[in-house]
């Protein structure tokens, strides 16, 4: 086993991922006790993930510096670096913050750490601080730009530093310097499975044989893979949902009848348009907007609920199609920092009187993927780009209003559109505008105007948790860009974000 001291990094749980994806048993544990748990457990390797504290702050996060002792190889990922640094005697300072894409010099592609990699790749960091005085035997095996001290360790003591992250997907070698590092700790390996009978089993177990549930489906992956296994598991008793509040893009209500048309169900539709603007008439604040949502949703559900109840079906649970990352990001390990709240998690009210069923939670967007295929839901579903739960309402910076919603969607359609005429659209992870509630002028015909400026968001990604943004043919931008000035009164201006996650998030809100 390899044992996780997680700081509350955004990424503590990829890290924990990839192990498990080269079939190496792992357990996270809090730094606080967990040098009596190590002891304890004498695993074959530690890790110390990234966070957000500094190591000379006054309550940063530590750990007992006698696991340096145990003879057991570590591998300190960011604030971990930095903290091994700190404890064995380096120096760390508040330094030149640095997030995203940087290019990392290996200096010896000889030892255990560094084999396999190249001389030059991209790694992804995300860091304030950085060390400037190496601990007593250590060498710098990697170095960027900015960070002299990227790629560290103490090879005899099986002891190394990485200022990146090697768990996300855009570190060219994140994966092999992973691999290296499990080899140095000669752990075990055996195989994680996707085996969707064993998902269903599950949620036969904890349904019971008389027990209803109810569902709520947006059209979108997730929710429909979460739905296709309830209704493979408990049949008619699964009763599924759409809420169509309008925020949506326009034919999701189609899709998902048809969608639901072969999984064999036919779907309860509720028409919230007229109500959802309502409740978010002057609401600006995007965390606001998604309880709003999140809320107005569970009271749907609890009122269907009710009308099943009068009907004698014991509906108990509310099934969503949650998954790893929204957990992560609403309310992460212990000691991360809180992103937003996605409304399938953060936004529940606590009074709910459903209970929770969430089959997909414990697995990425990816992962969920080749769920579906194996349940046998068409390519062309399973490709589709993800839509948020609370939809164009987190799209619009600022109030919802009727005129805007119309802007958005218009805008949202030309490039769609525009995309999918290019063959590009099922390549990217996203691509959507945002209404940014900023202004500029424009001169449309004679006329002087001071219209709303809207950008453009393109990303690729795989997992979610990391995303870069795409480099679209200037012909395309070119196209979409003129298409939205032309076509949509009010809009004088559009720009293309070019920022990378971390640090940006894909959404704006
Ligand atoms: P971010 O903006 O967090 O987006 O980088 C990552 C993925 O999550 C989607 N997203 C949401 N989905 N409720 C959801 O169901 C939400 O509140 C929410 N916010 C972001 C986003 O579209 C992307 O696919």
């Amino acid at each position: 086993m390899i044992i996780i001291i997680d700081f509350g990094s955004q990424t503590t749980h990829l890290i924990a991922r990839r192990l498990l994806e080269f079939g190496v048993k792992i357990k996270i544990l809090h730094p606080e006790d967990s040098f009596k748990k190590i002891n304890a457990i004498r695993p074959s390797g530690i890790i110390l993930s990234g966070g957000p504290s500094s190591v000379y702050e006054k309550n940063a996060q530590t750990v007992d510096r006698k696991i340096f002792n145990l003879k057991i190889p570590v591998l300190g990922i960011c604030y971990g670096l930095q903290l091994s640094s700190h404890l064995l005697g380096g120096k760390v300072i508040s330094g030149k913050k640095e997030y995203g894409p940087a290019k990392l010099n290996i200096n010896n592609l000889k030892t255990k750490i560094t084999k396999g990699l190249s001389k030059f790749s991209t790694v992804w960091m995300s860091h304030g601080d950085e060390v400037v005085k190496l601990p007593k035997g250590f060498k710098i095996f990697g170095s960027t730009e900015n960070v002299p001290f990227a790629l560290i360790g103490n090879i005899k003591k099986n002891i190394f530093g990485l200022q990146f992250h090697p768990e996300v997907e855009h570190t060219q070698f994140g994966e092999q310097i992973l691999r290296n590092f499990v080899e140095v700790c000669k752990a075990t390996i055996s195989k994680k499975s996707f085996d969707t009978s064993k998902i269903e089993e599950n949620i036969k177990q904890i349904v019971g044989e008389e027990d209803y549930v109810i569902g709520a489906v947006s059209g979108g992956v997730d929710s429909t893979v979460a739905a296709a296994l309830a209704a493979k598991a408990i049949g008619k008793r699964f009763v599924p949902i759409y809420v169509d509040n309008g925020l949506m893009r326009d034919g999701t209500g189609e899709h998902v009848k048809k969608i639901f048309k072969q999984i064999g169900i036919k779907p309860i539709v509720i028409n919230a348009v007229g109500e959802m603007l309502k409740r978010l008439k002057r609401i600006t604040n995007s965390e606001q907007k998604r309880k709003i949502i999140g809320n107005f949703y569970i009271k749907i559900f609890e009122k269907e609920m009710k009308k099943l109840l009068r009907r004698n079906l014991p509906v108990k649970y509310l099934l969503q199609g949650t998954i790893y990352s929204d957990v992560i990001e609403s309310q992460g390990t212990k000691h991360s920092s809180k992103i937003k709240s996605h409304h399938n998690v953060g936004g529940l009210p606590k009074k709910m009187k459903l209970k929770l069923l969430e089959p997909v939670r414990d697995y990425y967007k990816d992962e969920v993927k080749i769920i579906g295929k194996k349940l046998g839901l068409p390519d062309e579903f399973i490709n589709k780009q993800p839509f948020p739960g609370p939809g164009y309402a987190v799209r619009i910076r600022g109030e919802v209003t009727k005129r805007r919603l119309k802007m958005e969607k218009i805008a949202d359609e030309i490039i769609q559109s525009e995309l999918k005429k290019a063959g590009i659209y099922s390549q990217v992870f996203l691509s959507f505008p945002v209404m940014t509630n900023a202004f500029s002028t424009a001169v449309k015909g004679d006329g002087r105007q001071f219209g709303e400026v809207i950008a453009i968001r393109v990303v690729d990604s795989k997992d979610i948790m990391t995303s870069n943004w795409t480099r679209l043919p200037y012909e395309i931008m070119q196209k979409i860009s003129s298409r939205i000035v032309n076509e949509i009164p009010g809009v004088s201006r559009v720009v293309y974000d070019i920022t990378t996650k971390p640090p940006a998030t894909m959404e704006w809100e």
